[in-house]
């Protein structure tokens, strides 16, 4: 495209987000959505209107590029777009208002309050569960120790995008927020998602967003991240070579894949009453996964408990130059 066709595109792009927002409504709706991701039928509570009102609202925010929409079963959450110029324009706008969103000040009471209900729903989840959890967790090392090694092994500058695969309550994204421009989750779990975006709402993680996605078939174009995480994953995947090979996939040329997972154990019970499929992994059966998904094993760290180890494995991508290499030698 020429300079002048894409400064034309541009133009219009921002004239028709800034006729999609110069609506009362749409303004309200753009503010609530800064403060978190929304269902069409929350956003209905909030707001006091009828859902094909907000509905046909939301349609011409997210058409004008403003918010995102992102499908998740039979829910729909809306969140203030990633893209610019939509997501850049969106932002400047709410900064514009007073208090960020004072223009409708019971929208935020109502807001708080739906926050209030998630937070209670993902509490009552979590509660059932984490005492099978802690079972599990008093089995090994600290989680601590486990994440300072992950930390050690993600560099401290450079990674924009880090996605976590099978995020669970979100707490990869909550270590490594800080050192990234932008953090994912994904996980196939609605009720694990709930609680990840309670987790962030809470830290104050601003730049993460959750998905519910199949750790196999990742909704995320080719070379798209700059470092992902697998943290206590694998042993629940019945093909964890497959899922190595999907985030190799989604890694960008020099990106690491950190994965943190059991070496091998014997611990029957955890398969039966923990759901685990793998009873650990070595390091050679790993090392062949990042093979055939060509990355190469740059650092494996044994983190011995009692009774389980668990082990982190760094697999770091080709960069640009190698990649063309070893294209180069296939096509010869
Ligand atoms: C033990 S939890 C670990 C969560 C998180 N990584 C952590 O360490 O706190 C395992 C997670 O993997 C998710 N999971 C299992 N199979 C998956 C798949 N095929 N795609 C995406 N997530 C998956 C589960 O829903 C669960 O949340």
């Amino acid at each position: 495209m020429y300079d002048s066709e894409r400064q034309t595109r541009t133009v219009e792009t921002v004239l028709a987000a800034l006729r999609a927002a110069a609506e009362p409504t749409r303004l309200r709706i753009l503010s609530l959505c800064a403060g978190g991701e929304l269902t069409v039928s929350e956003l209905v509570r909030i707001l006091g209107q009828s859902q094909p009102r907000v509905s046909r609202h939301l349609k011409l925010l997210v058409g004008a590029g403003l918010l995102d929409r992102v499908r998740e079963g039979s829910w729909v959450f809306h969140r203030l777009a990633h893209d610019d110029p939509g997501g850049a324009m969106a932002r400047q706008l709410i900064a514009l208002l007073p208090d960020g969103a004072a223009a409708a000040p019971l929208d935020m009471d109502r807001l708080a309050e739906v926050k209030h209900e998630r937070a209670e729903a993902a509490a009552a989840y979590f509660r059932r569960n984490a005492a099978r959890w802690d079972d599990v967790r008093s089995l090994y090392v600290e989680e601590v120790v486990v994440e300072a090694v992950l930390r050690r092994l993600l560099p401290r500058r450079g990674v924009r995008d880090l996605l976590d695969i099978g995020t669970g309550t979100g707490r990869m994204l909550e270590v490594f927020a800080s050192r990234a421009g932008r953090v994912q989750g994904i996980d196939l779990s609605p009720a694990m998602l709930a609680v990840a975006r309670t987790n962030m709402e809470r830290a104050g993680i601003a730049n993460g967003q959750v998905r519910k996605a199949d750790m196999y078939r990742l909704p995320f174009a080719s070379e798209s991240f700059d470092a992902a995480t697998i943290h206590q994953v694998l042993h629940f995947a019945d093909d964890p070579g497959k899922a190595i090979a999907e985030a190799a996939r989604v890694l960008r040329p020099s990106a690491r894949l950190l994965v943190a997972d059991f070496a091998p154990h014997d611990l029957e019970f955890l398969r039966d009453e923990h759901e685990h499929r793998r009873l650990g992994f070595s390091d050679s059966e790993v090392a062949a996964w990042f093979k055939s998904a060509h990355l190469k094993v740059k650092d494996t760290v044994h983190l011995p408990g009692d009774p389980l180890t668990v082990t982190v494995w760094m697999g770091v991508k080709p960069g640009r130059r190698a990649a063309a290499g070893r294209r180069q030698a296939g096509k010869n």
